[in-house]
C-alpha cells in the first residue's frame, strides 16, 4: 500500500483523509477554511499559532468522508512545528494572495519544504493539490493575474481556483472539486488521476510563456542578442510562433504571449535595416 493512502473503516463507504493548508502568513488560509466550515469571515488578522486542527464530514458520491484538517501557520517562525505534519497527507490547500507577488513566488518554497520533510521516500505524486489564488475581491491591488497562477498550477498537475474568503467566491467549488479529486485518487490506488489540463501543454510551452512574461525588452522576448539581424529575428519569431500559436497551444496565458511575440517582432523589424 502507498505510504500516504488513507485509512478506511468500511471499504467502499466511509473514508478518513488528512488535508493541510500551506502558504505564506496572512494569505488567508484560515479564513478559507472558516468560510467553508463556518460560513463566516473575520476581517481582523489572527495569526495561526503553530497548527489549528479541525474535523469535518463531507459526502462525496456514496461515501462519507471524515476530513481531518490541519491549518498551518505560514510564518517561518513555526517551521519546526509544521514539519511534523506533512506526512500521511492526501490533500493540500496551497494558498497565495493575488495582491502579494512574494506569496506567489513562495509557492515553490512551500513545495520544497514539504518535499524535504517527507524525506527521500515521500511521494508528492499521490497528493491532490488545490492552489487558491485568494483575495480576488481586492481587485485594485491585484498583481498576479489568473493566467500566471493557472499556468503555475496546471503545469504541475494541480487544481487551480480563484477564491475570496471574504465574499465566498470560489470557496465551495474549490472544496467540492478538491474532495472529489481526493476520493478519485483513493479509488485510483493512490495515484493522482491524469487531468485534461495537466496533459494538454508541455513544460517547454509553460517555461516559454513564463520567460516571455519576465522578459525585459523585445530582444529578450524573442531570445536574440540586441542588434541581431532581420534573419535572426524572423527565425526566433517563427520558432516561438510554432510553439505558442493559439491553434496549437492551450496553456494559460499563451494567447497573450503569442501577441506579445508578434508585437516584439514588428517593433524590432521596424528598426532593422
Ligand atoms: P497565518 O495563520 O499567519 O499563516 O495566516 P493565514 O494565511 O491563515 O491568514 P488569515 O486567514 O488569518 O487571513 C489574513 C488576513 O487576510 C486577515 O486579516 C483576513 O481577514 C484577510 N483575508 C483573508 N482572506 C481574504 C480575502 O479573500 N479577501 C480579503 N479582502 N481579505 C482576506
Ligand atoms: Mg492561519
Amino acid at each position: 500500500m502507498e505510504a500516504n493512502m488513507p485509512k478506511r473503516k468500511e471499504p467502499g463507504k466511509s473514508l478518513r483523509i488528512k488535508v493541510i493548508s500551506m502558504g505564506n502568513a496572512e494569505v488567508g488560509k484560515s479564513c478559507i477554511i472558516k468560510r467553508y466550515c463556518e460560513k463566516r469571515f473575520v476581517s481582523k488578522y489572527l495569526a495561526t499559532i503553530g497548527i489549528d486542527y479541525g474535523v469535518t464530514k463531507v459526502q462525496v458520491r456514496d461515501r462519507e468522508i471524515k476530513v481531518n484538517i490541519f491549518d498551518m501557520a505560514g510564518h517561518p517562525f513555526f517551521y519546526e512545528v509544521r514539519n511534523e505534519f506533512y506526512k500521511d497527507t492526501q490533500g493540500v490547500i496551497l494558498v497565495y494572495d493575488v495582491g502579494q507577488k512574494d506569496s506567489f513566488d513562495a509557492l515553490d518554497d512551500w513545495l520544497a519544504e514539504m518535499k524535504q520533510d517527507l524525506g527521500p521516500h515521500g511521494n508528492m505524486e499521490n497528493i491532490v493539490f488545490a492552489v487558491c489564488a485568494n483575495k480576488i475581491d481586492c481587485t485594485k491591488h491585484r498583481c498576479v493575474d489568473e493566467s500566471e497562477g493557472r499556468l503555475w498550477a496546471e503545469s504541475k498537475g494541480f487544481l487551480y481556483f480563484e477564491t475570496s474568503a471574504q465574499t465566498g467566491e470560489g470557496i465551495n467549488e474549490m472544496f467540492q472539486t478538491f474532495y472529489v479529486s481526493i476520493v478519485d485518487l483513493c479509488e485510483n490506488g493512490g495515484k493522482r488521476p491524469i487531468t485534461n489540463s495537466s496533459a494538454s501543454f508541455t513544460k517547454e510551452q509553460a517555461d516559454t510563456i513564463r520567460r516571455i512574461r519576465n522578459s525585459k525588452d523585445s530582444w529578450d522576448m524573442l531570445g536574440v542578442k540586441p542588434g541581431a539581424s532581420r534573419d535572426e529575428v524572423n527565425k526566433a519569431y517563427r520558432k516561438l510562433a510554432v510553439l505558442l500559436h493559439p491553434d496549437k497551444c492551450v496553456a494559460p496565458g499563451s494567447e497573450d504571449a503569442f501577441k506579445a511575440v508578434v508585437n516584439a517582432r514588428t517593433a524590432l523589424l521596424k528598426n532593422i535595416k
